[in-house]
């Protein structure tokens, strides 16, 4: 297991420190490198995703990465920002497929701002398009334009998905689906894009060989609605790159606690990116109060779907949920009356877990 590590930036090196001992205490025989990725690297080579991280991501089996990101760097020009190592981290390495599972854990319920029988038991997975898109249409740029004969300032950006790109990521939505409850719902905005109207009909053409799950269509709009109505109507949910980001922000937030989640990023080959669903949280940062848990599960999906360690990856989620059914929690998941851990007591919790289990 050939793993290597990218701590990244903000909270990233503390969370990314409690799941390598979490994976450490699992005792499989793994390789781990380390490597920057995002503002660090940008400050040490002026690069967010430097030539020798691009070797040892490239050379890994998986990817565990914590964050990117922060405030000082926010002034650089865009080809600069720790945000396009992560974009050129999933393109170079073809992590056309992001899982992003929003579960609500009984335990925290009373985290989410909605209405608890609205969420109660939810367990839905989003599976967004990562490597097109918007995202990395060209052209696309910014710069003087002269507009009814005046210079001014113009911006553009492409949509654009080929069939073969939509194909591949439902396929992946259906096999999920497949392996679930059999139902999948497809996100798109037909009625105006005709990237999506061409996403819609690769859908209903992609069903034909999965004729045992379900499939339905949503406009991105009305998905949103939906979303925060009832959200428990969906199970596995298809989109665009675009539309996944923002979906998949709002479904993590219907549990509450986005401290919580952890995603996959997966090539064709089953190779990853695992990382959590949150951010780098600057201004928690260094602190020693960040939740690791969504780190720590990241994990768990990294030995499930790059090296089919099912069992470890079992034993990691079991462990996470007898801390919290302890009445541990971090500060961003506290309610009074449980027992408040910073983030390194977090992670001796669930090594203690792992332990007894
Ligand atoms: C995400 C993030 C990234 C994205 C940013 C940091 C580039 O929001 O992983 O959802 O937009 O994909
Ligand atoms: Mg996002």
């Amino acid at each position: 297991m050939k793993i290597c590590v990218l701590p990244g930036d903000g909270i990233g090196p503390e969370i990314t420190a409690e799941a390598l001992r979490v994976l450490q205490a699992l005792a499989l025989p793994c390789e781990l490198n380390e490597a920057l990725l995002g503002g660090c690297a940008v400050d040490a080579t002026g690069d967010p995703y430097p030539p020798e991280t691009q070797r040892l991501a490239q050379e890994a089996d998986a990817v565990l990465l914590g964050a990117v990101g922060g405030p000082q760097w926010d002034g650089l020009p865009r080809a600069q920002r720790p945000e396009q190592g992560l974009l050129a981290i999933r393109k170079q390495l073809g992590l056309f497929a992001n899982l992003r599972p929003a579960i609500l854990y009984s335990e925290l319920a009373n985290a989410s701002t909605l209405k608890s029988e609205v969420v109660a038991g939810l367990d839905i997975l989003i599976v967004r398009e990562l490597t097109g898109d918007i995202y990395f249409g060209q052209p696309r740029g910014i710069e003087l334009r002269d507009v009814d004969g005046r210079q001014e300032r113009f911006a553009f950006n492409t949509m654009h998905y080929c069939e073969s790109e939509i194909r591949r990521i439902l396929r992946v939505a259906f096999e999920a689906a497949r392996r679930r409850s059999g139902r999948l719902c497809s996100v798109d905005k037909m009625n105006v894009l005709e990237t999506t109207q061409l996403w819609r009909e690769v859908a209903i053409e992609t069903a034909a060989d999965y004729p045992d799950v379900e499939l339905s269509h949503m406009l991105v709009d009305n998905a949103a609605m939906q979303l925060v109505r009832n959200p428990k109507q969906f199970d596995v949910i298809v989109t665009g790159n675009m539309f996944g980001d923002i979906l998949s922000d709002q479904a993590a937030m219907l549990t509450g606690s986005i401290g919580m989640l952890p995603s996959a990023s997966l090539d064709a080959d089953g190779k990853g990116l695992y990382e959590p669903c949150h951010g780098s949280a600057p201004d928690i940062a260094g602190q020693g109060v960040a939740n690791p848990l969504a780190t720590i599960l990241s994990v768990a999906m990294m030995l499930r779907y790059t090296f089919a360690q099912q069992d470890a990856a079992l034993r990691i989620e079991r462990a996470v949920k007898s801390v919290l059914a302890k009445g541990y929690r971090t500060a961003d998941i506290y309610e009074p009356g449980m027992q408040q851990l910073g983030t390194r007591a977090m992670g001796d919790a669930v090594l203690a877990a792992l332990q007894v289990d």
